[in-house]
């Protein structure tokens, strides 16, 4: 059976962008190959972070990811600072990364440009990303579009070691959904959706009220010619709306666009809030009995166990390859 890795960071309630980007194919895929799914806590610190807040939701995205769909008996669900083997094969993989490759990253870029106190880890943090994968001989990396250009990063890292130590990295694939891989953001619909928003209104948060849900969509920036089309160019906000109603239905946009011909903007919110309340409010149920419960804590038990096992397998390989840790000379 294939493998699949994939994580999240938890630096913030989870928006509908990571659910239909990520999570929604996590689900789908879980049971024809075998899952890692991961809380990339380790990840999130390299901005700075509230840490009664950091830790908060670390839990809650355990919980969303299991109230989503994931299930513990199929999928390795931990959290990576729980398995230590991701920062050790990390900062082996930093050894061989180049920083003008690393400074090449857009996503560096966006979160570094006219910033001060720049952390070292937001520059090396796709070293560790690419730790994350290969520590598992994963063969398909599910994500959504803002991800490819790590992954790239990943399969060179993956095989410059191969080619310059020994041959042991899986050098894997990446996934992205046809649709639903990049939502936007509900004021700003050229602009990414995104959990570290300042402003609130731009994103759907998984935990959202189904009130506030309609709120948000019902202000969502649109434009002044009233027909529900898609034209990513000249109509980003009702194409991003579009996309979001398709992937929370599995409707076609020319299923949509047919049903909402000649009606007005005012319908065809009220149809997106509606879709959307409709994928959320099952899984909020979901959460709500898990978020405090001894299981949640023991699948989390378990999924760090697991993890290490096969993780502390590739660091010791990896280390030897490098040339780390003395010759035994014990019999
Ligand atoms: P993160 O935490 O920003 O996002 C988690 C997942 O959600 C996807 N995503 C979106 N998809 C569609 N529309 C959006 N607006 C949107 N926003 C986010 C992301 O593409 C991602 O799949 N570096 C990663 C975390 C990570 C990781 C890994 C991923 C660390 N190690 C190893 C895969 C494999 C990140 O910051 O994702």
């Amino acid at each position: 059976m294939k493998t699949i890795f994939s994580g999240i960071q938890p630096s913030g309630t989870l928006t509908i962008g990571n659910y239909l980007g990520a999570i929604q194919q996590f689900v789908q895929l879980q049971d024809d190959y075998q899952c890692y799914f991961c809380i990339v806590d380790e990840h999130a610190i390299t901005v700075p972070q509230d840490r009664l807040k950091l830790r908060q939701n670390i839990r809650s995205l355990a919980a969303l990811y299991l109230a989503s769909g994931i299930n513990p008996e199929d999928s390795t669900l931990f959290i990576q600072s729980e398995v230590p083997a991701h920062t050790q094969l990390g900062w082996m993989l930093q050894s061989i990364s180049y920083i003008g490759e690393l400074e090449r990253m857009t996503q560096y870029k966006d979160k570094s440009t006219g910033k001060e106190g720049v952390s070292s880890g937001l520059l090396t943090y796709p070293s560790l990303m690419a730790a994350d994968i290969l520590l598992y001989n994963t063969n398909l990396v599910p994500v959504g579009e803002d991800q490819k250009q790590h992954l790239e990063l990943t399969r060179n890292l993956a095989q410059r070691f191969n080619n310059r130590f020994n041959d042991i990295f899986t050098v894997p694939e990446v996934r992205i959904p046809k649709v639903g891989a990049r939502i936007m953001s509900l004021q700003e619909p050229t602009k990414k959706m995104s959990k570290s928003d300042e402003n609130e209104k731009g994103y759907i948060s998984m935990l959202d009220e189904p009130k506030k849900i309609e709120k948000k969509i019902k202000s969502a920036v649109t434009d002044s010619e009233g027909i529900v089309r898609f034209d990513k160019e000249n109509k980003p906000g009702v194409s991003n709306l579009l996309n979001i109603y398709s992937s929370c239905t599995g409707e076609s946009i020319e299923t949509l666009t047919a049903k909402y011909d000649g009606k007005g903007y005012g319908d065809f919110k009220q149809g997106v809030a509606s879709a959307v309340i409709g994928v959320l409010k099952p899984i909020q149920e979901k959460y709500a009995a898990l978020i405090d419960s001894d299981e949640l804590d023991d699948i989390l038990d378990a999924g760090a166990e697991k993890a290490s096992f096969t993780a502390n397998k590739t660091v010791a390989k990896a280390k030897k390859a490098m040339g780390l840790g003395r010759v035994i000379k014990k019999k």
